[in-house]
């Protein structure tokens, strides 16, 4: 598997955990976590977690299921940059209940989001037999 896409998987388990002991902090010390706390949670399980692991597995994946190479590996590459540098933006912004915070780490997060669609849809676009 390629260290990005191990690196993807690694995130996403990492995020899992964290966004796990969150959610039972919360639940433990409700007072104890500043900041929109389900919030955090949800983004960290949701955009954190699921998100990444979806990433690594379908980047590893999906070309092989297809029969040709991954579009770019490069942009996939920058995908994980921008995923793992535009959530944290957006949870640091939810502690500090600073919207502008969420937006700039959201727009980063959108960009990775963006990056995969067209890494992946022009991985596996129909080709001609041969091509
Ligand atoms: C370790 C396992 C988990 C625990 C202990 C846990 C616990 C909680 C708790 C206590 C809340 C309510 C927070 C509050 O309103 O104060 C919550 C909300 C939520 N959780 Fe989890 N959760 C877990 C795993 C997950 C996973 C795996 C996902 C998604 C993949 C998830 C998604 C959500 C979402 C979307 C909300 C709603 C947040 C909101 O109301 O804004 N949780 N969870
Ligand atoms: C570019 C990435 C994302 C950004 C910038 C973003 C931002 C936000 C914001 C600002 C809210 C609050 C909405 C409101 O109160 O009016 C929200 C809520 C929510 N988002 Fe996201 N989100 C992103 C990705 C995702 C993804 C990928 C998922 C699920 C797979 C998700 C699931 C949710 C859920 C379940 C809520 C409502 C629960 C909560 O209050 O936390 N988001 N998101």
């Amino acid at each position: 598997m390629h260290k990005r896409n191990r690196l993807f998987i690694t995130a996403a388990l990492i995020y899992a955990l964290l966004g796990g002991l969150v959610a039972l902090t919360r639940l433990a010390a409700p007072d104890l976590l500043p900041g929109n706390v389900p919030r955090i949670h949800a983004h960290m399980m949701l955009l954190g977690f699921m998100l990444q692991f979806i990433y690594g597995i379908a980047l590893h994946v999906l070309p092989r299921f297809s029969g040709y190479p991954l579009y770019s590996e490069r942009m996939a590459n920058w995908q994980l940059y921008a995923a793992n540098i535009g959530l944290p933006i957006m949870l640091a912004g939810w502690f500090s209940w600073n919207n502008l915070l969420v937006g700039i780490g959201g727009a980063i997060s959108y960009a990775a989001i963006a990056m995969f669609a067209v890494n992946i849809l022009l991985t596996v676009k129909a080709r001609a037999p041969g091509r």
